[in-house]
């Protein structure tokens, strides 16, 4: 479903600020892969997910999306095949807008049909269900604005918004951050069961290795722009965070210590 084929992002090149982002960084995914993404801060994660989202050029390598090569299209080109959530819950809603309106934004993304036609009936009947399965009661308040809903009532929503169209990958990065610990267990469940029901591929970025180790069938870990462990299947279920702290000292050479401040 994916397939990043040695690509390479240095930004600024040629100044005081250069910044290899990204060396030659390889990265495939099967189609129903949920894959969760650890590193340090800087190791290249957000540029990865940038790169597939094609918030800018790559300088080299290339990426296809369901076998099509996406590598020379713009973002808004590539958005109906991505849903993304970012750690900021004030991203991916429209404040003023209603509940349902923001939906129905997200549910015609691509599509010809603006929302000056306003909400349908059979739609609104759709996104109640939806919303339902969130469990946060948000489906009794379709035409309360966005804006004054909660982080994790957001996030909720963003997610919800970022799968309506089933897209082919899920890009998650950090999304749980900035959500208290409670919400973020729930946002984290429901981004599995939302996965799991549309049979979605996704990249999750966390910081927290047990979130990391429990969600996904897949684990990977960066470093200086390039993926340095790809663990999956039996071998991932078994996987501790003791171990995932001593394969990054193993492999990266970087002190425990440090592991363990960055990677909480
Ligand atoms: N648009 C940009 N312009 C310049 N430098 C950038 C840009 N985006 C990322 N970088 C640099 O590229 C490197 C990788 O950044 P990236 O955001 O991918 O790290 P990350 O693994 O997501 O880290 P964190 O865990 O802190 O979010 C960093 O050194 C960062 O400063
Ligand atoms: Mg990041």
């Amino acid at each position: 479903m994916l397939d990043i084929n040695h690509i390479s992002k240095t930004f600024n090149p040629g100044t005081i600020n250069e910044k290899k982002a990204l060396q030659g960084l390889n990265l495939h995914l099967s189609e129903g892969d949920f894959v969760t993404v650890i590193g340090g801060n800087g190791a290249g994660k957000s540029t990865m997910l940038n790169a597939v989202a094609g918030v800018w050029p790559v300088d080299e390598g290339n990426i296809l999306i369901d076998g099509a090569d996406v590598t020379g299209l713009p973002e808004f080109r590539r958005a109906p095949y991505i849903g993304r959530v970012f750690q900021d819950p004030m991203m991916g809603t429209a404040p003023n807008m209603q509940i349902e309106e923001n939906l129905a934004l997200a549910y015609r993304r691509g599509k010809k049909r603006g929302l000056r036609w306003g909400v349908t009936k059979k739609e609104r009947e759709f996104y109640y269900e939806r919303l339902q399965i969130l469990g946060l009661g948000l489906e009794d308040r379709m035409t309360a604005k966005v804006g004054l809903l909660s982080g994790g009532q957001r996030q909720a929503l963003t997610l919800l918004m970022a799968a309506l169209q089933k897209p082919k990958l899920l890009l998650l990065d950090e999304h749980t951050a900035a959500l208290d610990p409670a919400t973020a267990a729930k946002v984290l469940e429901l981004s599995d069961r939302i996965v799991q029901e549309n049979g979605l591929t996704a990249l999750m970025i966390t910081h927290n290795m047990t979130d990391a180790i429990r969600h996904g069938n897949r684990i990977v870990m960066m470093n200086e722009g390039r993926i340095i462990l790809d663990i999956s299947g039996e071998e991932k279920k078994k996987l501790t965070k003791a171990d995932l702290l001593q394969k990054f000292a193993e492999v990266a050479g970087v002190q425990e210590e440090t592991d363990a401040v960055l990677l909480s």
